[in-house]
């Protein structure tokens, strides 16, 4: 053998045999730190502050008219009017991260119920058993408002218009399970559109 054979062949034993030492003395997988998070508010506080107000901005930013005197397109026209739509749609892609979150709880505790409506510690107990679904509706979520920026990107008030609608639908899919009252499934599905007609 030459001199620099025998050497790669040694160095090649040496590097195994280090491998395999060090295969025997890799430590257990250190346990994960916790998360630099801090959840402060519960999902219906996020739908108040964040989701409802973004969801709203986007709805109104653009409508359709027509009218006597004709048709009318509201739109957004300067460059901070698409800028501050803009705004609401990140807002909104990023509250379905927020939604999702470990630890966060679905309403406060004292929460007005509506009659007919689940109680929060019942609205909690269908979250825990059901996590991934609830993870499914705020990634809908996620899709449609990534679309709404896709829309607000190109200047196209009338994409942006139809994925209001989808965004709606999105809305409610996951309200009717999470939220409204059990028999609402086949009813109205706007959380004011209360059914029962309101007594003196
Ligand atoms: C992933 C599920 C989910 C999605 C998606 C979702 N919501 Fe909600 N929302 C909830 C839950 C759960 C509650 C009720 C919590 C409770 O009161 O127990 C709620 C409550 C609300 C409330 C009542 C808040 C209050 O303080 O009275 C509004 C308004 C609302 N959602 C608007 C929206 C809008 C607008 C969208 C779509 C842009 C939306 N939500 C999408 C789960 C969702």
């Amino acid at each position: 053998m030459h001199r620099s054979q025998i050497r790669t062949v040694l160095t090649a034993a040496l590097g195994a045999a280090g491998l395999i030492a060090c295969a025997q003395q890799a430590p257990p997988p250190a346990p994960a730190a916790p998360a630099p998070f801090y959840v402060k508010t519960t999902i219906r506080e996020l739908m108040d502050a964040e989701v409802d107000p973004s969801a709203d901005a986007l709805w109104d930013a653009v409508a359709f008219n027509v009218t006597m005197k004709g048709a009318t397109e509201q739109k957004p026209q300067t460059p901070e009017q698409w800028q501050a739509v803009r705004r609401s749609a990140l807002t909104l892609i990023e509250s379905t991260n927020l939604l999702i979150m470990d630890g966060r709880q679905i309403a406060p505790p004292d929460t007005p119920v509506a009659p007919g409506e689940l109680d929060p510690a019942s609205l909690q107990r269908k979250l825990d058993s059901s996590r991934a679904r609830f993870t499914g509706f705020a990634q809908a979520l996620r899709a449609v408002s990534l679309k709404a920026l896709d829309a607000i990107d190109a200047r196209d008030p009338q994409r942006l218009f139809d994925v209001g609608g989808e965004i709606d639908q999105v809305c409610e899919a996951c309200h009717l399970v999470y939220w409204y009252p059990p028999e609402a499934s086949g009813g109205p599905s706007k959380p004011t559109d209360s059914a029962a007609p309101k007594t003196p």
